[in-house]
């Protein structure tokens, strides 16, 4: 063969280059996750999270306009409530901070998809992702929630719901609760392959939502575990979820491959928090070039097999290809 086949020919020049990249990531593809709160005026930087922030309603609407006019479809929306219980009674109630940030997005926004995140850890006063019984969450008890949250948001204007509790089931009892609701064009992007995994930490943080007590070694998946995951997502899709998501994302690449290649369904990949933050660190101490780490990272997201990502990073990532483009 050789000298006959050269690899390195065709990567000789940057047109050359261009003609064969086989993957691009586009602004198309980003999500941004945002956390609400309450009160007026309000943009207070999560100090692990830099660039990101607690937002009240009225600086959120103004940052969904600047992520609008950045070309980014959709935000991800997380709420820090006012107060919590022990069953987190924030997340279905019409004043809750979901429901109130959301009828504002859907009023001062138009054209930006509002996708609310289905779970209870932000909201309880315990942290778990559910209704607590005998030291563990109890999983039916938590779905019978679940679809009050569901609807509740919709009810609100959300244009799609995003659970991401890993309790068994709640993907049909969404979808049931949904169509029975007339909203059956809301769709549902299951967190199906959710791991217990440490790269949440900042989030946790950022959300007041770190367990009491245990951890959620108890729902959420062994990071040990891949065919597991092709389970989970094979579930969720007979149940009727419209986008597979795999999370984290930069240590799951081989699962995000899986369910993409298993189910040919979109795939959601969630590039977490942590995932962020040690970029932003790294690079704030000058041992990396944050942007460059940034797009190659997500670029292997993309090369896995992720239709979807959701990332922190959406707004510098728009920012950066607006350029390019020039
Ligand atoms: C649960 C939820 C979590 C994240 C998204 N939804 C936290 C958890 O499961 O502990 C993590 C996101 C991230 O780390 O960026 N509501």
């Amino acid at each position: 063969m050789f000298p006959t086949v050269r690899m390195r020919r065709m990567r000789g020049n940057k047109n050359l280059r261009r003609l064969v990249r086989e993957t691009s990531l586009s602004v198309n593809d980003l999500i941004m996750p945002l956390f609400v709160c309450s009160g007026k005026e309000i943009k207070k930087e999560i100090s692990s999270m830099p660039g990101n922030y607690h937002m009240s309603i009225d600086t959120l609407v103004k940052e969904c306009k600047d992520i609008r006019d950045l070309g980014i479809p959709g935000i991800i929306l997380f709420g820090i409530p006012q107060a919590k219980d022990a069953i987190g009674s924030d997340t279905w109630s019409d004043e809750g901070i979901i429901q109130k940030a959301v009828r504002a997005l859907k009023k001062d926004v138009p054209g930006l998809l509002i996708i609310t995140d289905i779970c209870f850890c932000e909201y309880t006063s315990h942290g778990h992702c559910g209704v607590l019984k005998n030291g563990t969450v109890d999983n039916d008890a938590t779905l019978k929630n679940i679809a009050k949250q569901a609807i509740s948001h919709a009810k609100a204007g959300a244009d799609m719901v995003a659970p991401s509790d890993m309790m068994d089931g709640r993907v049909g009892v969404i979808r049931e609760a949904l169509d029975d609701g007339g909203f059956q064009n809301i769709p549902i992007m299951a967190y199906s392959a959710k791991y217990a995994s440490s790269f949440y930490g900042p989030f946790r943080d950022a959300a007041d939502s770190t367990p009491a007590e245990g951890d959620r070694r108890g729902y959420q998946m062994d990071p040990a575990n891949g065919d597991e995951a092709i389970r989970e997502a094979e579930l969720d899709m007979m149940e009727g979820a419209d986008i597979l998501m795999v999370k984290p994302a930069l240590s799951y690449l081989d699962i995000i491959y899986r369910v993409k290649t298993e189910f040919s369904m979109p795939v959601a990949a969630y590039n977490v928090s942590g995932e962020f933050s040690m970029v932003k660190a790294a690079a704030a101490k000058g041992m990396i070039d944050g942007e460059k780490v940034m797009m190659e990272m997500l670029m292997s997201m993309k090369r896995a097999g992720a239709d979807i990502i959701l990332t922190y990073f959406a707004k510098d990532v728009a920012k950066v290809l607006a350029k390019r483009e020039k």
